[in-house]
């Protein structure tokens, strides 16, 4: 029998968002106390389910004073960041004040209220084009957009922090996610919504007339654009596991996190075909800009030290969750 534990208030920043939602119920279900901090700028607050929820940002350093002098935190889980590659080329400006700045303030208002443990949602888009695949963690750090510039600032801050400090951190280096979990209340919902499968879902539904393949000439088997699709609730594991770390002592550790198998656009189309039973009409368009042929995991490392093993994360499983949100 799990037994609620008041030491394990965490705070989930960005909890009203996609995966911070997931991760707020994910924790409830195992017994610790998840706080959802969030300025619903992206998320909603009817994705909070089991949690106090308390509204604002972590630009607001009197805030967080509040909530750390008022609540005993052991960490901070942290998933409020903009994440649209295309808007950062064109308003970089905005990236870096959330994804950077206010990030900072957050970690400051963490290092005077001696609350040590920092859970960070990076993503594979710090490794830029990529050399080789699949991309494990020692390749070369190349962001080629402000979104993956920004997530790598705070990864060299964190490391900083922790050489300065006793200041214990995961980094965890997304690939696509994906999916929605099982008890159906949850799901993806972006506005405007820029990724894959919600959008070919949306089509599914009558939400949209059509997807459109951006490209159809990449260097891979069918020619399109090949990613390696995780769900949002392996990623909950992974968390839970790399928080564990933390709590043993482990002063940092960096994870990818992905199943190292890829799937295309097309491939995806026919998944979604095939699950919901709908012709999902598609339109050829041409290559997005920054968009890398092939982006696939090498998560040997997460697997090995954080006994961890996507369960969830195969194509079909991934497409029926969400689906069950869809339709
Ligand atoms: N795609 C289409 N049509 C669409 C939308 C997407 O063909 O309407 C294609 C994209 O070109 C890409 C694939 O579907 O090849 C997946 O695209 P998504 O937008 O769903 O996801 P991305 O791979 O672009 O982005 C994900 C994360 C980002 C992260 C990036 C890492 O969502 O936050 O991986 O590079 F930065």
């Amino acid at each position: 029998m799990l037994i609620k534990n008041s030491n394990k208030n965490i705070l989930i920043v960005g909890g009203a968002g996609y995966i911070g939602s997931h991760m707020s119920a994910f924790l409830s279900r195992i017994g610790y106390t998840p706080i959802v901090l969030d300025d619903l700028s992206t998320g909603h607050r009817d994705a909070v389910l089991d949690a106090e929820f308390i509204e604002g940002s972590i630009a607001d350093s009197a805030l967080l004073d509040h909530i750390f002098s008022t609540r005993s935190i052991a960490a901070v889980m942290h998933f409020a960041s903009f994440i649209q590659v295309g808007e950062s080329v064109r308003l970089p400006e905005k990236y870096y004040q959330n994804n950077v700045a206010n990030t900072l303030n957050l970690l400051i208002a963490m290092l005077k209220h001696k609350i040590n443990k920092f859970i960070f949602s990076s993503t594979a888009a710090v490794y830029g084009e990529p050399h080789y695949t699949p991309i494990d963690e020692n390749h070369p750090i190349k962001p080629i957009n402000p979104y993956g510039c920004s997530k790598n600032m705070i990864e060299q801050v964190l490391a900083d922090l922790m050489h300065a400090y006793s200041f214990q951190y995961a980094v965890l280096r997304y690939f696509n996610a994906a999916g929605a979990d099982l008890s159906g209340k949850l799901c993806e919902r972006h506005d405007p919504e820029t990724h894959l499968i919600p959008l070919i879902l949306q089509v599914a539904n009558g939400q949209r007339e059509d997807i459109t393949i951006y490209g159809q000439d990449y260097p891979t088997p069918d020619g399109t654009c090949v990613r390696d699709y995780i769900h949002v609730t392996d990623l909950c594991d992974a968390h839970f596991k790399a928080l564990s770390m933390l709590e043993a002592g482990e002063k940092c550790c960096i994870y990818n996190l992905g199943t190292g198998q890829g799937y295309s656009v097309k491939q995806v189309i026919d998944a979604a075909r095939e699950i919901t039973g709908c012709d999902i009409s598609v339109k050829q368009g041409a290559r997005r800009e920054g968009d890398p042929a092939i982006l696939v995991a090498d998560a040997t490392r997460a697997m090995r030290d954080l006994k961890w093993t996507p369960q969830y994360s195969d194509l079909k499983t991934i497409i029926q969750h969400a689906w069950k949100t869809y339709s």
